[in-house]
């Protein structure tokens, strides 16, 4: 900026005080410029204009459209409309699992009987239901159902069980449970902590005994309910579309709000940023309850009337197969799936495919090259955003091991910013102004937004939780009485712009795929061990993504029971939250306020070379705890030992 203005004033005095030609005045401003250094803004110019200026058109082209919907007040269901309207018989939606395939016009009738059934069960504008399924092509019909009379679906992880389920349900508010048969087990465990007023809703066949009292059966009551639209509830673009839990810092999964224009800008950002087609294919085999799954992927055919194929689960070994059977073009991942498909063996279907593009969030730099080459996928269409955040980036030119970028050009077009924090504490360093500090290409900072409620693309819709909202907003950042918010992560950029992952901050890793909430595992691993101490972190293993697992236990009687913990632990964690490694020692170290100090603990890891606590390893063969030896220590050095 310095150098524009001197060169700016340069100019001013050489034609007005000189009286010099503008060619003569022109070429000496250019000398000057070069000779200060402009010359690598020059290099970073050519190198980058393209890049920001297909990022500014997509942005523009959102914010557009976005305008456009909060003028008409229209809402997800009615951009879907418009979908079927243009092609009522394309197919929509496919289910891997039994190979469903439903038309736009299917998908549309069947969440109109969602609708209708539900308003004459007394369900309005404004009320939530959980939804608790796994993934197939009804899940999408019930939560576009319910959007349909403005009730709000609470999308909830399949995983959880107990105490956890009880918490997603009663933070929403849920007046009502739609469940698939297959959790039909969980949700008579968790039926008595549940309040009595919540009605159940099963879909799929079972046996009256295997759910709990007083359940109803929606493939029956579905039939009978009529497929003509329901009545406009009403709703706009800024009203709430459903809830998507985020296993956040602080414990238990917090409920975030998705708002119509927050599902449409999502969704369209990746559509336009990473130039998808109509004609495009989807393989989406992330879980629904997630924003990846259900915006980035479902989105697609909501918004843009792309097929998309829902896969149950992931599968390594059947992923090129199912490509390759349903001319997939398009494969979403995140970071664990890419190394799951690295290590299976070469087979046939790997070459065989029509995918053009890779979308997902996670992939390693270090595995990036490798999946291109082997898999033939001439793009990989990286993006970095959470649910509730409004900071997303989009890597849209394809480079390698990138997340995103911000312009080098214009950085103040995009309100994002890399700030300086104390990686030990994660806190925000700030000036003697008391403002944020920002971040030079190759320092590594945290990734903040600012925010503008006024404006739909800014805007932050927090959590349900009010407290939790206000924990990821930090004052006075970029400069006096603004606020931005803050979204944990530290990433680094480099001289073109470009940014990079670098850590997840704080209580949260990731694992397996999952972010695991180190607080939620000490909270139950502590309960199981009669209240004991536990401090659970995140420790690098080589040759594996994100953290494993760690927990050391204060036990100061030395008798510690780790065959029934083994068997404890099956029963109440899903299988990524356990803990890979295990330290047992004495006492664990507080500090002054009673905290952990968990930073050390991370940083000695699980090396039985320098730490002289018992320490165990999961052997996930055997599903029990083995001690950890020198020679068991170098076999996953080695990455011999599979975790
Ligand atoms: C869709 O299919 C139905 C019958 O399956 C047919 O009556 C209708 O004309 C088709 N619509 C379009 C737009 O092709
Ligand atoms: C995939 O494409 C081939 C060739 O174009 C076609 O024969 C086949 O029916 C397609 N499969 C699906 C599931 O659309
Ligand atoms: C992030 O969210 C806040 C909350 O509304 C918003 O004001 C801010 O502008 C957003 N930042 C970005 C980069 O989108
Ligand atoms: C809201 O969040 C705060 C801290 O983030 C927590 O202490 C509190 O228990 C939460 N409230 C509810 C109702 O979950
Ligand atoms: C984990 O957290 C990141 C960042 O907050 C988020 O983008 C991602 O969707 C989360 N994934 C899961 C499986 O919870
Ligand atoms: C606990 O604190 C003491 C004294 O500061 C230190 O020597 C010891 O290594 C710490 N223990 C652990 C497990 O970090």
């Amino acid at each position: 900026m310095l150098r524009v203005a001197s060169c700016a004033a340069l100019l001013l005095l050489l034609r007005k005080a000189l009286g010099l030609p503008w060619f003569q005045s022109v070429g000496a401003v250019l000398v000057f410029y070069l000779g200060s250094g402009g010359w690598r803004f020059l290099k970073i110019f050519y190198k980058t204009i393209g890049r920001d200026a297909w990022g500014a058109l997509t942005l523009l082209r959102v914010k557009f459209q976005v305008k456009k919907h909060l003028r008409e007040k229209n809402t997800i269901p009615v951009i879907f409309k418009e979908c079927v309207k243009r092609h009522p018989n394309k197919t929509a939606l496919i289910f891997e699992g039994t190979g469903a395939t439903w038309t736009f016009r299917e998908l549309d009738e069947f969440s109109n009987a969602v609708a209708n059934f539900l308003h004459a069960e007394g369900y309005r504008s404004g009320d939530v239901i959980g939804l608790f399924m796994e993934n197939c092509n009804e899940y999408v019909g019930f939560w576009l159902g319910m959007a349909k009379i403005g009730v709000e679906a609470a999308l909830i992880n399949f995983n959880l069980r107990l105490d956890a389920l009880e918490h997603c349900f009663s933070v929403s508010n849920s007046k009502a449970v739609i469940f698939g048969k297959e959790m039909s087990q969980a949700m008579l465990d968790v039926h008595s902590l549940m309040g009595k007023s919540v009605r159940l809703y099963c879909l799929g066949e079972c046996d009256l005994k295997t759910v709990p009292l007083g359940t109803e059966f929606l493939n029956y009551l579905l039939q009978s309910a009529s497929r003509l639209p329901p009545k406009d509830p009403g709703r706009e673009f800024t009203d709430k579309l459903f809830y998507i839990y985020t296993s956040g810092t602080t414990g238990l999964p917090k409920a975030a709000i998705v708002v119509h224009s927050r599902y449409f800008r999502m969704a369209a950002l990746v559509y336009y940023g990473f130039g998808m087609h109509s004609d495009d294919v989807v393989y989406d085999c992330l879980p629904l309850y997630h924003s990846a799954g259900n915006i980035v992927g479902v989105g697609q055919c909501l918004l843009n009337g792309l097929t998309i194929v829902i896969k149950k689960k992931f599968s390594a070994s059947r992923f090129w197969d199912d490509c390759a059977k349903y001319n997939c073009t398009i494969v979403q991942y995140i970071g664990e799936i890419c190394r799951y498909l690295l290590n299976q063996p070469v087979r046939e279907a790997e070459s065989q495919h029509r995918v053009r593009m890779a979308i997902g969030n996670g992939l390693r730099p270090a595995i990036w090259k490798e999946f291109t080459s082997r898999f033939r996928i001439p793009q990989i269409a990286e993006f970095y955003g959470a649910t509730e955040c409004n900071c997303s980036l989009g890597n849209f030119d394809n480079h390698v091991g990138s997340c995103g970028f911000n312009s080098r050009i214009l950085p103040f077009v995009y309100p994002i910013r890399l700030m300086k924090v104390n990686e030990d504490t994660m806190e925000l360093i700030r000036s003697p102004q008391g403002l944020c500090i920002s971040c030079k290409p190759g320092e590594p900072g945290q990734l903040v937004g600012r925010i503008i409620q006024s404006d739909p693309l800014r805007r932050f819709d927090g959590y349900v939780n009010e407290s939790a909202t206000n924990k990821k907003i930090a004052r006075n950042v970029f400069k006096q009485g603004d606020m931005a918010y803050l979204t944990g992560d530290v990433l680094v950029m480099d001289e073109l712009g470009y940014m990079y992952f670098r850590d997840r901050t704080g209580d949260t890793f990731r694992w397996k795929g999952e972010n695991v909430s180190t607080t939620e595992v000490e909270g139950t691993l502590s309960r199981l061990l009669g209240q004991a101490d536990v401090v659970v972190y995140g420790v690098e293993v080589p040759g594996t993504e994100g953290r494993a697992g760690m927990a050391a236990i204060a036990d100061p009687s030395g008798n510690c029971d780790l065959e029934k913990f083994g068997r404890d632990l099956r029963k109440t964690l899903p299988v990524y939250a356990h803990p890979v490694f295990l330290r047992i020692l004495p006492e664990v170290n507080k500090t002054g306020t009673y905290k952990f100090q968990k930073t050390d603990m991370r940083k000695e890891g699980f090396n039985p070379y320098l730490l002289k606590d018992s320490l165990y390893v999961l052997d996930s063969q055997k599903g029990r705890y083995i001690p950890l030896n020198e020679d068991v220590y170098n076999r996953i050095q080695q990455g011999k030992l599979k975790l």
